[in-house]
């Protein structure tokens, strides 16, 4: 007996790979796996009802305490971005990937199928890992080998029975993880369009949001966000909580040119309150407590580990070694930052750590401890080179 185990979200493309891979593939059964890393509960109960109704064994995997204390903590303090983009989608791949192989080996699968088209980056780090894995299982993209067209697939869906819902007539095409929603498809993808309001779900438009700016205290420890006004919340619940105000302030709307993996520049919308106001704060914290090397280099190791976390090579040796440097330096990223939201805009207020490389005593124009005669002699030599080179330049 053959068995493929499905990467399910419910959607219309993986919907359809259900009957094609009984019918075309020939598979004499077919096990489906929806993994929630924070996505809407309607979703996920939409992915169950369909697979119930095809037919399929189905498992539901709550990922989400993982998802954010191994895939979005480490993010926080690599300060996780690609090209302005908070790697919300791609942190989540290797995480679904993986709960996938472990339903693979429970069902003992003979492949994996994965909704993935051939123009994104989804297809690169789901089957990074399922290769890395479970080297002697097939994989198939029937929406890739097939080139398939959304006419097509309803045309098709509508015949062999799948349920298509409402929301495939929709021209959005939307992923969404507690880390943030990415909005595509549609006129979007033009450079020069300017998004309507209601692609928006999580954030609301600066000239509605409040007028009373909204002030709060984030706790940090090991770079990791722990508390909100000095209550201790775990992962989940504080990265929930901070979608919810930020959004409600307008804070965490993106809109980039994005460069993908293979080459492809494509026109990117996000909506990632969370991640935009920990990440504020998160650099804020390091900047009070980090060296000016420290700060300086991480800048360039963080840009690395978002490259690599963009690429979903979430099992690479050079991750672990940014890691090893980027956790050292975590070490001493303890304390309180305080945020303002406020019509759009998260802004850093104050900070505070024991670990502050800060002395008021030394800083102060009101203070004689730091010998300021002594600096006659490092004035002078500033520049030398470049007076030298007038000097030769004539
Ligand atoms: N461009 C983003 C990324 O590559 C978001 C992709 C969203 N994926 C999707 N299937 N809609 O990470």
């Amino acid at each position: 007996m053959s068995t493929v185990v499905l990467v399910y979200s419910g959607g219309l493309d993986t919907s359809v790979c259900i009957p094609m891979m009984r019918e075309d593939y020939g598979f004499d059964k077919v096990v489906t796996c929806t993994i929630d890393v924070g996505q809407p509960a309607a979703d996920i109960k939409e992915a169950e009802d369909k697979a119930n109704a095809l037919g399929t064994e189905h498992y539901t995997i709550d990922a989400k305490d993982e998802f954010a204390r191994d895939f979005i903590f480490p993010a926080i303090k690599a300060n996780g971005d690609y090209e302005g983009y908070p790697v919300s989608t791609s942190i989540a791949r290797p995480l679904i990937a993986l709960k996938a192989v472990e339903v693979a080996r429970k069902v003992g699968a003979d492949a994996f199928c994965h909704g993935c088209t051939g123009k994104g980056n989804d297809q690169f780090r789901i089957e990074f890992v399922m290769r890395a894995l479970m080297p002697q299982c097939g994989i198939i993209a029937p929406m890739r080998e097939k080139n398939m067209t959304r006419k097509w697939e309803i045309e098709y869906a509508r015949q062999k029975g799948v349920p298509v819902s409402q929301s495939v007539e929709k021209i959005w095409s939307i992923d969404e993880n507690m880390w943030g929603r990415s909005i595509e498809g549609g006129r979007l993808e033009e450079p020069d369009f300017v998004p309507p309001e209601e692609i928006y779900k999580w954030t609301r438009s600066p000239q509605d949001a409040p007028i009373q700016p909204r002030d709060l205290e984030l706790g940090f420890e090991d770079g990791a966000p722990v508390s909100i006004d000095g209550q201790t919340l775990a992962p989940v619940d504080l990265i929930m909580k901070m979608n919810q105000i930020a959004g409600e302030h307008g804070v965490g709307r993106i809109d980039v040119m994005e460069d993908r993996m293979m080459g492809l520049k494509v026109r990117e919308n996000y909506e990632c309150p969370a991640a935009v106001a920990i990440l504020t704060a998160h650099k804020a914290l390091e900047a009070l407590v980090s060296t000016r090397d420290e700060i300086r280099f991480k800048k360039l190791v963080d840009q690395e580990w978002g490259k690599l976390a963009y690429e979903g090579l979430w099992f690479d040796p050079f991750k672990e070694d940014l890691e090893a440097f980027i956790n050292k330096i975590q070490e001493r990223v303890i304390g309180t930052v305080k945020l303002r939201f406020y019509k759009g805009s998260v802004k850093v207020m104050g900070r505070a750590s024991k670990y502050a490389l800060y002395s008021e005593d030394l800083a102060s124009f009101d203070s004689q401890t730091f010998d300021q005669t002594k600096m006659e002699g490092m004035v002078a030599i500033h520049g030398l080179q470049a007076r030298m080179y007038r000097e030769v330049r004539g």
